[in-house]
């Protein structure tokens, strides 16, 4: 027994959690910086803790009231009718349920490269398919309607993220009326605002009454702190808000959950508060950060820092974790979420430290790949030893991202290293040993004793030699000549696939 084939579906990878990270690091959880998943650094409100606390024991009845209650408050809060408020688990849910009512097999969905992961694993969830409009670093991730109408072609849902994940960049109103303006009038355009509290932008809620081909996504996740609780909503047009009842998930959200969003709109100090912080963090990156970063709408920094990954993980060893974005297409990028002011500052007091020393042992990598054949490798390394010893005191923990630097400038020398000149070292030696083994055979009847040592120390050096470098380059050579023979075989095996419209390469999540 097998489910159906899922092979075009990619699983959702989440980013790690502060307790994941915490064990792997032997350290404790509370002394970790968790920056990678745009989550509210004040927690939940008050408010919606005691609230939890009182649900807690009534769970054991179904959340009619409750869902009934939370609909009618958010309508309110929005000027529209209950209907038009599809509730469900967190944004993610409500993005399956436009699916669900929208897409028939073989409908295509058209979202932005980079974009957020969860669009296409539900379009093909859906039976659907997927087209991308690029919002490109080249033009500053700007979103335009009219770059967006001209890749645009007859989709049935077209997703717009404002403020956008991973760069923060926004659409305007007036760029949002241009494209409800400029599609089919069988095109959904789903504005997707989970990062709408954090934007100046008024919502795109106010269109859906002029506008009958605009939903609009909003969640408790981020400003509202309840990101654990899963709970979010779209906001619908009327003319066909009554299909919720068609194809929602009977309780679409839970109890708890329900309550506890109900308590945190009312207290909307605790919001402000989380809003008012994350545009003081947003700025003081831009600020502080020594690296290219862009305006953010949301609670989170884009910042190009040249080996994403690298920064990520050095970043990690030094208790702050952010996310890499090699998975959105932007390996050169990490984003940085908004922490409480006092997290902010201690963040950018590390990551400062640690782009610092992962471009300079970058730099030293590849001035020594650079360097010429004769010069002795270990020059180099202790070259970019002196970059990295003045950069700071080593505490424990320096010691720990000190070594990691170390083993990945030694890495990224090895992986690089370009396979001419290990030959031309290699040819060299070999001749050398030649030469030595000629003249010390030409030697022995001459009778030169100091002459014979001399070839001797020649020939057991370049053995040595020979022998170290084989050692530590000639997997590297093995591995190209493995990988020139995989990617012959991906090749040849691609070549016989279903061609897929797109991957999830450049999407990802929170
Ligand atoms: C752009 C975007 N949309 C939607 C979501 C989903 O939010 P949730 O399901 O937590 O409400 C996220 C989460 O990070 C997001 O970044």
């Amino acid at each position: 027994m097998q489910p159906r084939d899922l092979s075009a579906h990619e699983p959702y990878v989440p980013g790690r959690g502060t307790k994941e990270v915490a064990r792997e690091l032997g350290v404790d959880p509370d002394s970790l910086i968790k920056l990678s998943s745009n989550e509210n650094p004040h927690g939940p409100s008050p408010a919606a803790v005691d609230a939890i606390a009182d649900t807690a024991e009534t769970v054991n009845t179904y959340p009619k009231s409750s869902h009934t209650d939370l609909t009618a408050r958010i309508a309110d809060y929005w000027g529209l009718s209950s209907e038009q408020i599809w509730l469900s688990p967190g944004a993610d849910g409500a993005i399956d349920y436009l699916s669900r009512a929208f897409l028939s097999p073989g409908d295509t969905m058209l979202i932005s490269d980079p974009g957020f992961s969860y669009y296409p694993m539900s379009a093909r969830y859906h039976h659907g398919t997927i087209r991308t409009y690029p919002v490109s670093k080249t033009q500053h991730f700007r979103q335009r309607a009219s770059d967006i109408l001209a890749q645009y072609d007859n989709e049935r849902l077209l997703y717009v993220t404002t403020p956008h994940n991973p760069s923060g960049s926004e659409l305007s109103p007036s760029e949002i009326t241009t494209l409800a303006e400029g599609v089919d009038d069988h095109t959904l355009v789903v504005i997707d605002e989970a990062y709408g509290e954090y934007s100046t932008n008024p919502s795109a809620i106010e269109l859906i009454e002029e506008y009958n081909n605009i939903a609009v996504l909003r969640t408790f996740s981020k400003a509202y702190g309840l990101a654990g609780l899963r709970i979010g909503y779209a906001a619908v047009p009327e003319s066909w808000a009554d299909a919720y009842a068609r194809i929602n998930t009977p309780f679409a959200a839970n109890k708890i959950a329900c309550q506890a969003a109900l308590a945190a709109i009312e207290d909307q100090s605790h919001v402000e508060r989380s809003i008012e912080t994350a545009r003081w963090a947003r700025e003081y990156y831009r600020e502080e950060l020594d690296v290219r970063t862009w305006p953010s709408g949301g609670n989170f920094v884009l910042c190009e820092v040249g080996d994403g990954n690298a920064v990520a993980e050095a970043a990690k060893q030094e208790g702050v974790i952010i996310r890499d974005t090699t998975s959105f297409g932007l390996p050169e990028c990490v984003r940085i979420s908004c922490g409480t002011r006092e997290q902010t500052k201690t963040a950018v007091d590390i990551l400062s430290e640690v782009i610092a020393d992962v471009d300079a042992a970058t730099t030293a990598a590849e001035s020594a790949i650079e360097t010429e054949v004769g010069r002795p490798w270990h020059s180099h390394v202790s070259q970019s030893q002196e970059r990295l010893g003045p950069v700071r005191q080593p505490s424990p923990n320096t010691l720990i991202h000190r070594s990691y630097t170390w083993m990945m400038l030694f890495m990224r020398a090895r992986r690089s290293l370009p396979q001419g000149v290990m030959r031309n070292v290699t040819q060299l030696l070999l001749i050398l040993r030649q030469l030595a083994r000629g003249l010390v055979i030409g030697m022995v009847s001459s009778n030169h004793t100091w002459l014979i040592i001399l070839m001797l120390m020649v020939l057991l050096s370049s053995d040595v030699i020979l022998k170290s470098l084989n050692l530590v380059f000639g997997s590297q050579m093995n591995q190209q000549h493995q990988y020139r023979k995989t990617s012959r075989a991906k090749h040849l095996i691609s070549f016989f696939r279903k061609p897929s419209t797109t991957t999830a390469k450049n999407m990802s999540g929170r």
